[in-house]
């Protein structure tokens, strides 16, 4: 068996995985978001640690022989979140999260003061990210900020406590912002233009490296009778992607949760996307991804329900949508309810529906939400056609998007490509087993690992009359944000 342990924004998932890519086990533990401000989002990561242990202690419960069979562990963890410690290795303050948005003047001071930051670093500089979360404790907590001996994201917070050794993979390491991306290591030129010393960056490794072996006394207490390697690990997306099968060029995965995500594998990191879209290294050895964020997918669904439909289930409201033609009768959603990040990058923005006639039903409006999240995602996946010439012959669908058939059909149709769901899934979790079973040996890359792992349901075609249709709602679908900008 191998063990993936998922550090999610509200809990801890851990599957137990065998050498075919079986869960034979799982379990999960929650812990709390704090908020002691308005825009700030905090967490304890000893509770992380508490999480692991629990869930851990769970499955060895619940399936003894793995005490026996256990042969790695790996993890995926929550993005950017910061969690600083001194130099006993006692950790300083509570984790800043990737979803605090305190930063925005860090934000400006990085952009004014790092002139090359979109060529080192492959990104903007956003609030989500690590790197103006260390200048903020920096500038409002200096005491704190004195104590600081190392900053370590959350995966890798966990990784300390399971074998004492502190690093970092890149995948992680790529959503500081203190990462020259292309070639993988720290950047002092971004650390010594905004004031901070590359000193407290962690050592760098792969994610399927391994960084030790599960702390003695812990094996202990859970009852283990040899030792386990632990594994790195990778940031949550990236693992997604690879539990999803990603880890081809021509492939892209369209995930529909609250907010959703356009990713596609990339094989170098020279190309220039200049800031428009997340471009990250990989959990895969020396590949990339580019990723593309509507904010509000999921919720946007949600919004129309909670607002219009609080009595039905998703299935009710959405059953009628097969009977409305593509592009719902001129009816558009933008879907910009909490702002857009790709392509926009703009908060103040909202969302509209345009083009409301007499004849227009309830399920009109249920399909036109349909579409303009997925127009939003195929903003994100047009990016990456024009800077690398990319195609794409398979799209995965995962989360909401994946569960109805009429709208796994729209997006076929919409991204102009076949679209496949995965028989189970697993998200973040399964990119953790999959690190785990490579870094133990089972296989000898992510693409033979893949092979074993990964498993589509049959694929959903293009309807060339609907692509037709789509490419003209879309290119209104791409005015609408031009025209709006202003009117808030
Ligand atoms: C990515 C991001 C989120 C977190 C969620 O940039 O901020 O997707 O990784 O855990």
């Amino acid at each position: 068996y191998v063990l993936g342990l998922d550090l999610g924004t509200s809990g801890l998932k851990g599957i137990l995985v065998n050498k075919s890519g079986k869960i034979v086990d799982e379990s999960s533990s929650e812990y709390p978001l704090l908020t002691p401000k308005r825009g700030h989002s905090e967490q304890d990561p000893k509770e992380w640690f508490r999480a692991a242990k629990e869930v851990m202690a769970a499955i060895f419960k619940s399936t003894p022989d793995a005490k026996d069979n256990l042969e790695g562990i790996s993890f995926s963890g929550q993005m950017h979140s910061l969690v600083l410690l001194d130099d006993q290795d006692d950790v300083l303050r509570p984790a800043i999260l990737w979803n605090d948005v305190r930063t925005t003047k860090q934000c400006e001071t990085i952009t004014s003061k790092v002139d090359n930051l979109i060529d080192i670093t492959k990104n903007k500089a956003l609030e989500g990210f690590t790197l103006p979360k260390l200048l903020w404790v920096k500038e409002n907590e200096p005491d704190v900020w004195d104590k600081v001996s190392t900053f370590l994201l959350p995966k890798d917070y966990l990784g300390y406590r399971l074998t004492g050794q502190k690093q970092m993979e890149y995948s992680d390491a790529a959503g500081t912002l203190l990462l020259d991306v292309e070639s993988r290591a720290w950047s002092s030129e971004v650390a010594e233009a905004v004031g901070i010393s590359t000193d407290i960056c962690p050592p760098l490794v792969q994610s399927h490296d391994e960084i030790g072996k599960l702390d003695r006394e812990l094996a202990e207490e859970f009852g283990l009778s040899h030792e386990v390697p632990v594994f790195s690990g990778g940031a949550d997306n990236p693992c997604a992607a690879v539990g999803a099968g990603i880890v081809r060029p021509d492939q892209g995965m369209a995930s529909i949760g609250t907010s959703g995500v356009f990713l596609s594998y990339e094989e170098s990191g020279d190309k220039a996307y200049n800031g428009h879209l997340h471009y990250f290294n990989h959990v895969v050895p020396n590949a990339f991804y580019t990723m593309g964020v509507t904010l509000a997918a999921g919720s946007s669904l949600n919004w129309f329900k909670k607002t219009f439909a609080p009595e039905e289930s998703f299935v009710e409201l959405l059953k009628g949508v097969k009977d409305i033609k593509p592009g719902s009768d001129g009816l558009l959603f933008a879907p910009y309810i909490s702002g857009e990040r790709t392509p926009y990058t703009d908060s103040n923005i909202r969302g509209t529906f345009l083009g409301m006639d007499i004849a227009h039903t309830r399920d009109h409006f249920a399909r036109a939400v349909l579409e303009g999240i997925t127009f939003s995602l195929k903003d994100s996946y047009e990016l990456m056609k024009k800077h690398s010439n990319k195609e794409f012959s398979q799209i995965v669908s995962v989360g909401g998007g994946a569960k109805n058939p009429d709208w796994l059909q729209m997006q076929a149709d919409i991204f102009n490509a076949p679209v496949v769901t995965l028989e189970t899934e697993q998200g973040p979790a399964m990119g953790a087993a999959m690190i785990a079973a490579v870094g133990a040996g089972w296989f000898s890359d992510f693409e033979a690992c893949s092979k074993e792992f990964v498993k589509y349901k049959s694929e959903v075609k293009p309807n060339p009359e609907a692509v037709a249709q789509y490419e003209k709602v879309y290119a209104n679908y791409q005015e609408v944000y031009p025209t709006i900008k202003d009117l808030s």
